[in-house]
């Protein structure tokens, strides 16, 4: 077996801290584990040997292979039911009634693992539109830095049995049973998920218009305290006014460090403008600006 030594190991975890926003200092053990393996299988005599090998590799293949082999990609259909519900009886509603004239809404699930959870709203959309679904762009941004699991996102093909949560009803409608063990996400449901590589350290999101919802469930978790916050409120900037953040039940929100208002237990808003009185000032400021014509 190999070791790592305390001045190797606290190499890896600023490395990956900084890249990524991982934090893995207590997590010596589950950093051995995940990677003596590859060391030892591609003749790398040293953890030293292999650290060199990241820093100095300018192609991105040692970038990823570390990152598919240290991030933390549990997920499944329905987790944290009460988010796809709260979705189809508030959310979508109030988006509907908003969105009316552009029929656009951008849903991002940032730190999609696999797959499961940007489908599940996928179904969830698809399920509360039915007919209806057909006029409205509801496509769903699905990114994660994992590139591994990205590969099985796409490809949409799991075990039947991490289906069990998925309601008989939707297994028939949106999954082909492939065989015995496997079945795969349908076409239609398929074709709403556009899955993308992306880090959310990334200094500049890249994207060109705000998202009406963001799910970042089950991430942040393995961020420290300060990187949740300036993601948070970095969603903020990203979230339309009246928009719904979404994070895991299991993590705290830090709502004196952030402009978010708490809806319910991991939900958390964008909060509407309040309509407030107006002075004669502030009339004239708004007639003008609400054009949108200067
Ligand atoms: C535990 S999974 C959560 C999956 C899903 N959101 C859920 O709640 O079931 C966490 C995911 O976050 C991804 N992740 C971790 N750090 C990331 C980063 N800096 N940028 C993008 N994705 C990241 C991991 O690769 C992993 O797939």
């Amino acid at each position: 077996m190999m070791t790592i030594s305390e001045q190797e190991f606290a190499k890896l975890v600023a490395y990956v801290k900084k890249n990524y926003g991982v934090d893995l200092t207590r997590k010596k053990s589950l950093v051995v584990g995940r990677l003596q393996n590859y060391l030892a299988k591609n003749n790398f005599d040293s953890f030293s040997a292999f650290i060199k090998y990241v820093l100095t590799d300018q192609t991105g293949t040692a970038a990823n292979l570390l990152v598919n082999r240290l991030t933390t990609n549990h997920t499944f259909f329905m987790r944290e039911p009460q988010h796809f519900n709260f979705l189809r009886e508030v959310v979508l509603p109030y988006l509907v009634k908003k969105e009316i004239g552009s029929k656009d809404l951008r849903i991002w699930s940032a730190g999609c693992s696999t797959g499961e959870e940007p489908y599940t709203i996928a179904m969830t959309i698809a399920d509360y539109f039915r007919i209806e679904k057909e006029a409205w762009d509801t496509k769903i941004l699905a990114t994660d830095i994992s590139t591994k699991v990205l590969d099985i996102a796409v490809a949409g093909v799991y075990l039947n049995e991490k289906l069990r949560m998925v309601p008989a009803t939707w297994r028939r409608k949106y999954f082909n049973q492939i065989d015995e063990e496997k079945s795969e996400v349908k076409e239609a449901i398929k074709k709403e998920v556009i899955f993308r590589q992306f880090n959310l350290m990334e200094k500049v999101f890249p994207f060109k218009k705000r998202f009406h919802v963001i799910f970042c469930r089950n991430v942040m978790i393995y961020f420290d305290t300060k990187t949740q916050i300036e993601l948070v409120n970095r969603f903020y900037e990203w979230l339309e006014t009246g928009g719904y953040l979404f994070i895991g039940h299991s993590e705290t929100m830090n709502l004196k460090a952030t402009k978010f208002r708490y809806v319910c237990p991991a939900i958390y808003r964008k909060e509407e403008e309040k309509p407030h009185s107006l002075n004669a000032p502030d009339i004239m400021h708004q007639s003008l600006s609400s054009s949108g014509r200067w």
